[in-house]
Protein backbone atom coordinates (compact mmCIF):
# COMPACT_ATOMS: atom_id res chain seq x y z
CA UNK A 1 0.00 0.00 0.00
CA UNK A 2 2.58 2.79 1.30
CA UNK A 3 5.38 1.50 -0.55
CA UNK A 4 5.61 4.09 -3.59
CA UNK A 5 5.23 6.95 -0.73
CA UNK A 6 8.28 5.63 1.36
CA UNK A 7 10.84 7.73 1.21
CA UNK A 8 13.34 6.73 -1.28
CA UNK A 9 15.09 9.75 -2.16
CA UNK A 10 18.52 8.93 -0.81
CA UNK A 11 20.38 5.53 -2.62
CA UNK A 12 20.56 3.01 0.23
CA UNK A 13 23.65 1.05 0.76
CA UNK A 14 21.28 -1.35 2.23
CA UNK A 15 20.72 -4.08 -0.17
CA UNK A 16 17.14 -5.63 -0.88
CA UNK A 17 15.82 -7.81 1.61
CA UNK A 18 12.96 -9.69 -1.05
CA UNK A 19 10.50 -9.38 1.78
CA UNK A 20 8.13 -7.14 -0.66
CA UNK A 21 5.78 -4.44 0.79
CA UNK A 22 6.14 -3.48 4.20
CA UNK A 23 4.91 -6.22 5.97
CA UNK A 24 1.58 -6.03 8.45
CA UNK A 25 2.65 -7.83 11.42
CA UNK A 26 1.66 -9.54 14.56
CA UNK A 27 3.45 -9.31 17.36
CA UNK A 28 2.50 -10.26 21.17
CA UNK A 29 3.01 -8.33 24.23
CA UNK A 30 5.81 -11.38 25.40
CA UNK A 31 7.80 -10.56 22.56
CA UNK A 32 7.60 -6.93 23.02
CA UNK A 33 8.66 -7.14 26.26
CA UNK A 34 11.60 -9.20 25.35
CA UNK A 35 12.42 -6.75 22.35
CA UNK A 36 11.96 -3.85 24.51
CA UNK A 37 13.25 -5.43 28.14
CA UNK A 38 9.76 -3.81 29.13
CA UNK A 39 9.31 -4.33 32.98
CA UNK A 40 5.68 -4.12 34.67
CA UNK A 41 6.12 -0.50 35.91
CA UNK A 42 6.86 0.55 31.99
CA UNK A 43 3.83 -1.09 30.92
CA UNK A 44 1.88 1.09 33.25
CA UNK A 45 2.83 4.08 31.69
CA UNK A 46 0.72 5.55 29.06
CA UNK A 47 2.41 4.11 25.61
CA UNK A 48 2.17 4.39 22.22
CA UNK A 49 2.84 1.76 20.07
CA UNK A 50 3.86 3.04 16.54
CA UNK A 51 3.79 1.38 14.18
CA UNK A 52 1.15 -0.95 15.69
CA UNK A 53 0.76 -2.62 12.26
CA UNK A 54 -1.59 -5.98 13.75
CA UNK A 55 0.42 -6.20 16.99
CA UNK A 56 -1.82 -7.56 20.78
CA UNK A 57 0.45 -5.21 22.49
CA UNK A 58 -2.55 -2.40 22.80
CA UNK A 59 -5.09 -5.10 23.26
CA UNK A 60 -3.21 -7.08 26.26
CA UNK A 61 -2.06 -3.85 28.16
CA UNK A 62 -5.81 -2.30 28.02
CA UNK A 63 -6.94 -6.04 28.91
CA UNK A 64 -4.65 -5.49 32.22
CA UNK A 65 -5.36 -2.40 33.43
CA UNK A 66 -3.09 -0.18 31.60
CA UNK A 67 -3.15 2.62 28.81
CA UNK A 68 -1.83 1.90 24.98
CA UNK A 69 -2.57 3.49 22.22
CA UNK A 70 -1.86 1.94 18.56
CA UNK A 71 -0.56 3.91 15.76
CA UNK A 72 -0.34 3.14 11.78
CA UNK A 73 -1.62 4.32 8.30
CA UNK A 74 -3.32 0.71 7.64
CA UNK A 75 -6.11 1.79 10.40
CA UNK A 76 -6.73 4.22 8.09
CA UNK A 77 -8.94 2.85 5.55
CA UNK A 78 -9.04 -0.89 6.66
CA UNK A 79 -11.74 -2.43 8.30
CA UNK A 80 -11.03 -4.98 10.65
CA UNK A 81 -12.14 -7.93 8.64
CA UNK A 82 -9.81 -6.71 5.84
CA UNK A 83 -7.21 -5.60 7.91
CA UNK A 84 -7.14 -8.93 9.45
CA UNK A 85 -7.19 -10.80 6.22
CA UNK A 86 -4.28 -8.52 4.92
CA UNK A 87 -2.26 -9.20 8.02
CA UNK A 88 -3.17 -12.92 8.09
CA UNK A 89 -1.57 -12.97 4.11
CA UNK A 90 1.15 -10.97 5.48
CA UNK A 91 1.66 -13.37 8.53
CA UNK A 92 1.98 -16.09 5.94
CA UNK A 93 4.24 -13.90 3.39
CA UNK A 94 6.74 -13.77 6.75
CA UNK A 95 6.70 -17.17 7.50
CA UNK A 96 7.59 -18.04 3.95
CA UNK A 97 10.35 -15.56 4.27
CA UNK A 98 12.16 -17.28 6.89
CA UNK A 99 11.84 -20.79 5.97
CA UNK A 100 13.35 -19.69 3.23
CA UNK A 101 16.06 -18.02 4.65
CA UNK A 102 17.03 -19.65 7.81
CA UNK A 103 20.66 -18.39 8.01
CA UNK A 104 19.35 -15.20 8.72
CA UNK A 105 16.88 -16.14 12.50
CA UNK A 106 17.65 -17.58 15.56
CA UNK A 107 15.67 -20.08 17.55
CA UNK A 108 15.74 -18.63 21.48
CA UNK A 109 12.39 -17.22 21.17
CA UNK A 110 10.40 -19.00 19.18
CA UNK A 111 11.41 -22.88 18.95
CA UNK A 112 10.82 -22.88 15.44
CA UNK A 113 9.18 -21.86 12.12
CA UNK A 114 5.61 -23.38 13.23
CA UNK A 115 5.73 -22.13 16.82
CA UNK A 116 6.32 -18.42 14.81
CA UNK A 117 3.69 -18.90 12.86
CA UNK A 118 1.40 -20.29 15.79
CA UNK A 119 2.28 -17.31 17.75
CA UNK A 120 1.89 -14.46 15.16
CA UNK A 121 -1.69 -15.83 14.75
CA UNK A 122 -2.85 -16.06 18.40
CA UNK A 123 -1.39 -12.08 18.51
CA UNK A 124 -3.60 -11.13 15.10
CA UNK A 125 -6.25 -13.16 16.59
CA UNK A 126 -6.57 -10.89 20.03
CA UNK A 127 -5.65 -7.74 17.58
CA UNK A 128 -8.59 -7.92 15.43
CA UNK A 129 -10.79 -9.12 18.59
CA UNK A 130 -9.51 -5.74 20.06
CA UNK A 131 -9.87 -3.53 17.09
CA UNK A 132 -13.38 -3.93 16.81
CA UNK A 133 -14.33 -3.79 20.20
CA UNK A 134 -12.33 -0.37 20.66
CA UNK A 135 -11.48 1.20 17.56
CA UNK A 136 -10.75 4.11 18.83
CA UNK A 137 -7.28 2.48 20.51
CA UNK A 138 -6.22 2.12 17.13
CA UNK A 139 -5.43 5.38 15.87
CA UNK A 140 -4.55 6.01 11.50
CA UNK A 141 -1.23 8.40 11.21
CA UNK A 142 2.07 7.93 8.94
CA UNK A 143 5.51 8.81 10.00
CA UNK A 144 6.88 11.67 9.82
CA UNK A 145 4.09 13.48 10.92
CA UNK A 146 1.34 12.20 13.25
CA UNK A 147 -1.53 13.12 15.22
CA UNK A 148 -1.21 13.56 18.51
CA UNK A 149 -0.17 16.62 20.70
CA UNK A 150 2.98 17.12 22.30
CA UNK A 151 4.13 14.92 25.04
CA UNK A 152 0.28 13.06 24.89
CA UNK A 153 2.48 9.54 26.08
CA UNK A 154 5.17 8.42 28.61
CA UNK A 155 6.73 5.72 26.58
CA UNK A 156 6.80 5.36 22.74
CA UNK A 157 7.49 2.03 21.54
CA UNK A 158 8.22 1.58 18.00
CA UNK A 159 8.97 -2.07 16.10
CA UNK A 160 10.06 -3.25 12.83
CA UNK A 161 9.54 -0.08 10.79
CA UNK A 162 12.61 2.44 10.97
CA UNK A 163 15.95 0.16 10.46
CA UNK A 164 14.28 -2.93 9.56
CA UNK A 165 12.98 -1.39 6.32
CA UNK A 166 16.47 0.23 5.63
CA UNK A 167 16.23 -0.98 1.90
CA UNK A 168 13.81 1.59 1.30
CA UNK A 169 13.57 4.25 4.08
CA UNK A 170 16.38 7.13 4.02
CA UNK A 171 18.87 8.86 6.77
CA UNK A 172 16.57 11.40 6.30
CA UNK A 173 13.28 9.71 6.76
CA UNK A 174 15.00 8.38 10.12
CA UNK A 175 16.16 11.11 11.30
CA UNK A 176 12.40 12.99 10.77
CA UNK A 177 10.46 9.76 11.92
CA UNK A 178 12.58 9.65 15.41
CA UNK A 179 12.34 12.92 16.13
CA UNK A 180 8.32 13.18 15.76
CA UNK A 181 8.18 9.82 17.52
CA UNK A 182 10.38 12.18 20.18
CA UNK A 183 7.77 15.30 19.97
CA UNK A 184 4.69 12.77 21.38
CA UNK A 185 6.51 11.31 24.27
CA UNK A 186 7.43 13.21 27.74
CA UNK A 187 10.00 11.08 28.63
CA UNK A 188 11.01 7.98 25.97
CA UNK A 189 11.44 6.48 23.12
CA UNK A 190 12.66 2.75 22.45
CA UNK A 191 13.31 1.59 18.80
CA UNK A 192 13.70 -2.54 17.44
CA UNK A 193 15.81 -3.67 16.04
CA UNK A 194 18.90 -1.90 14.74
CA UNK A 195 19.17 -4.22 12.01
CA UNK A 196 17.45 -4.32 8.61
CA UNK A 197 15.28 -6.95 6.97
CA UNK A 198 17.67 -9.74 5.99
CA UNK A 199 19.91 -9.34 9.25
CA UNK A 200 22.03 -6.39 7.77
CA UNK A 201 23.95 -3.63 10.26
CA UNK A 202 22.02 -0.57 9.37
CA UNK A 203 25.04 1.36 7.81
CA UNK A 204 24.37 5.15 8.76
CA UNK A 205 23.99 4.77 12.83
CA UNK A 206 26.79 7.06 13.75
CA UNK A 207 25.31 9.55 11.37
CA UNK A 208 21.90 9.30 12.54
CA UNK A 209 23.13 9.42 16.44
CA UNK A 210 25.46 12.31 15.38
CA UNK A 211 21.89 14.12 13.89
CA UNK A 212 19.58 13.36 16.49
CA UNK A 213 21.90 14.68 19.06
CA UNK A 214 22.41 18.27 16.53
CA UNK A 215 17.93 17.72 17.79
CA UNK A 216 18.64 17.82 21.34
CA UNK A 217 17.93 13.79 21.34
CA UNK A 218 20.01 12.12 23.71
CA UNK A 219 20.86 8.33 22.64
CA UNK A 220 21.87 4.54 24.08
CA UNK A 221 22.38 1.40 22.25
CA UNK A 222 21.43 -1.32 24.81
CA UNK A 223 21.56 -4.88 24.23
CA UNK A 224 17.97 -7.08 24.88
CA UNK A 225 17.57 -10.54 25.82
CA UNK A 226 15.80 -11.28 22.89
CA UNK A 227 17.17 -12.22 18.97
CA UNK A 228 15.19 -13.47 16.11
CA UNK A 229 17.03 -11.77 13.76
CA UNK A 230 20.65 -12.80 13.73
CA UNK A 231 22.28 -9.23 15.48
CA UNK A 232 19.21 -8.11 16.47
CA UNK A 233 19.31 -8.14 19.63
CA UNK A 234 19.77 -4.34 20.51
CA UNK A 235 17.43 -1.38 21.23
CA UNK A 236 17.90 2.24 20.62
CA UNK A 237 16.65 4.23 23.91
CA UNK A 238 15.66 7.80 22.78
CA UNK A 239 15.23 10.68 25.28
CA UNK A 240 14.91 14.07 25.52
CA UNK A 241 18.59 16.00 26.56
CA UNK A 242 17.99 18.23 29.66
CA UNK A 243 20.05 21.27 29.25
C1 LIG B 1 6.46 -5.01 10.21
S1 LIG B 1 5.06 -4.06 10.75
C2 LIG B 1 5.42 -3.80 12.48
C3 LIG B 1 4.18 -3.78 13.31
C4 LIG B 1 4.41 -3.99 14.82
N1 LIG B 1 5.23 -2.95 15.37
C5 LIG B 1 5.05 -5.33 15.08
O1 LIG B 1 6.24 -5.36 15.45
O2 LIG B 1 4.40 -6.35 14.92
C6 LIG B 1 5.40 -2.51 9.98
C7 LIG B 1 4.24 -1.55 10.01
O3 LIG B 1 4.69 -0.26 9.60
C8 LIG B 1 3.59 0.41 9.05
N2 LIG B 1 4.07 1.59 8.31
C9 LIG B 1 4.48 1.68 7.03
N3 LIG B 1 4.84 2.94 6.74
C10 LIG B 1 4.66 3.67 7.87
C11 LIG B 1 4.84 5.04 8.21
N4 LIG B 1 5.30 5.93 7.32
N5 LIG B 1 4.55 5.44 9.46
C12 LIG B 1 4.10 4.55 10.38
N6 LIG B 1 3.90 3.24 10.11
C13 LIG B 1 4.18 2.80 8.88
C14 LIG B 1 2.94 -0.65 8.19
O4 LIG B 1 1.60 -0.32 7.90
C15 LIG B 1 3.09 -1.88 9.07
O5 LIG B 1 1.92 -2.14 9.83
Amino acid sequence: MLEGELSRAAASAVPDSGIGTVLISARSLAEYRAMFALSDAALRRRLLDCPGGAASLTAEVNAAGGDATACDPVYAHTSADELAAHAHADTDRGNRYIRAHPEQYRWSFFTDPDDHYRRRRAALTRFTADRQAHPERYVPGELPRLPFTDNAFDLVLSSHLLFSYADRLDLAFHRDGIGELMRVTRDELRIFPLVAMGAVSYPYLDQLLAQLADHGITTQVADVDYEFQAGGNQMLICTHRLD
